[in-house]
């Protein structure tokens, strides 16, 4: 038993209140709200279109077929664990969905503004996703007097976190539809990357305004240009690589784009004072998995994919990529950090959420975790 003066009790408190500039909820727990693309997908995509993600997806964690790009668990899977709630279900899973520690809106594929050049595009785009925790947030409203819906009471929906990653897509759909590095950058506002910055800045304000939302832990975008599918079907002769191997091009757009994503960022937190907007830089925790090379996380080839085909160096072809027969897949306990040349490993995962929680790479440096309880 601790002896704690009583004065320091009341102290304590009053930091704890001030901080949280809210009373503490009643039961404690975190609710998260999530929108993005297959970097925190947890089975959105093979929901909505009835597809089948088979082994050897899972094989390290799950066992089975949850409709996650990856060996395990992704960094959202390690996120709700450390805050203790559920693993986030898919909006769009019809069942079996568990929303008790909030919802993931977050669907593969999608990016975050629609882009007129890419018109085979997924239409789940983040005004579209945040538009479906509208209509969730309605739902919940309208059935919870008769003890049906997700049963999340109101103070949940108005304390809990809302995260967004989100991004990469828009890099994709723009070089794919062959706009020059200049095109896409287009410093002056007009181009693909500055439309996915103003439609992420677009939600958080619908979020806030329609949604009554105050928490937001916003992820900029990774290096795009160190994914193994980048490298092998993206690189043209002459292109310049990167100190760690990577497409430049690729990543001086992603740089673009985060860019853009802080100044949306600092213009948030002027402009909805009473709101918190933590902007927590993805793209260096991930940079640093490629650029460390087999030392510091013993990833020993830091650009091949663990699962492909065509071996070294990206262990990426089109059209024999991981699930197909034509794949195959690294010995487990192999480590890498691209499981099948676009999306990360386990081992890869658990880093990147453990830097997250770190509150390191955060603006301003808060942790999750502190954020979400309050
Ligand atoms: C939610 O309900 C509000 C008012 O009850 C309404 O104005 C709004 O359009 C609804 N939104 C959705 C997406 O259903
Ligand atoms: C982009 O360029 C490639 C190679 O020149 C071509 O095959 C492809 O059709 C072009 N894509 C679009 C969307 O124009």
């Amino acid at each position: 038993m601790v002896r704690v003066h009583g004065g320091l009790v009341i102290i304590i408190l009053i930091l704890l209140l001030q901080w949280c500039e809210l009373p503490r909820r009643a039961h404690g727990r975190c609710v998260v709200f999530n929108f993005g693309d297959s970097n925190s997908d947890t089975g959105a995509f093979t929901a909505a279109y009835g597809l089948y993600l088979g082994p050897p997806a899972g094989r390290r964690f799950f066992h089975r077929t949850t409709g996650r790009w990856s060996d395990g668990r992704l960094y959202i899977d390690l996120l709700a664990e450390k805050l203790g709630i559920a693993y986030l279900s898919p909006y769009l899973e019809s069942s079996g969905a568990d929303f008790t520690g909030g919802v993931n809106f977050a669907v593969a594929g999608a990016a975050a503004a629609s882009h007129p050049q890419s018109p085979g595009a997924i239409p789940f785009t983040i005004a579209t996703q945040a538009n479906q925790f509208l209509h969730f947030k309605n739902r919940t409203t309208e059935l919870r007097p008769s003890g049906r819906g997700s049963m999340l009471r109101e103070e949940d929906f108005r304390s809990a976190v809302y995260s967004m990653d989100i991004g990469q897509n828009d890099i994709t759909v723009a070089f794919l539809a062959n706009l020059t590095l200049p095109e896409i950058v287009d410093p002056d506002g007009g181009g693909p990357l500055a439309a996915a910055v103003a439609e992420i800045e677009r939600a958080v304000r619908t979020l806030h305004g329609a949604g009554g939302a105050r928490k937001f832990w916003v992820y900029n975008t990774g290096p795009l240009g160190c994914l193994p599918q980048t490298l092998a079907l993206r690189q043209r002769p002459g292109d310049e690589l990167d100190p760690a191997g990577c497409l430049a091009r690729y990543n001086a757009a992603a740089a673009a784009l985060n860019a853009g994503l802080a100044a949306a960022c600092r213009r948030l937190r002027d402009e909805l004072p009473e709101a918190t907007v933590v902007c927590t830089d993805m793209y260096a925790i991930k940079y640093d998995l490629f650029a460390a090379g087999s030392g510091k996380y013993g990833f020993e080839r830091p650009l091949m994919a663990c699962c492909g085909h065509g071996g070294p160096p990206y262990n990426y072809a089109n059209l024999k990529t991981c699930g197909q027969p034509t794949a195959t897949a690294c010995p487990e306990g192999e480590r890498h950090i691209s499981w099948d040349g676009v999306h990360y490993t386990e081992d890869a995962n658990a880093i990147v959420a453990d830097k997250i929680l770190s509150g390191d790479f955060s603006t301003p440096r808060t942790k999750l975790e502190a954020l979400c309880e309050c």
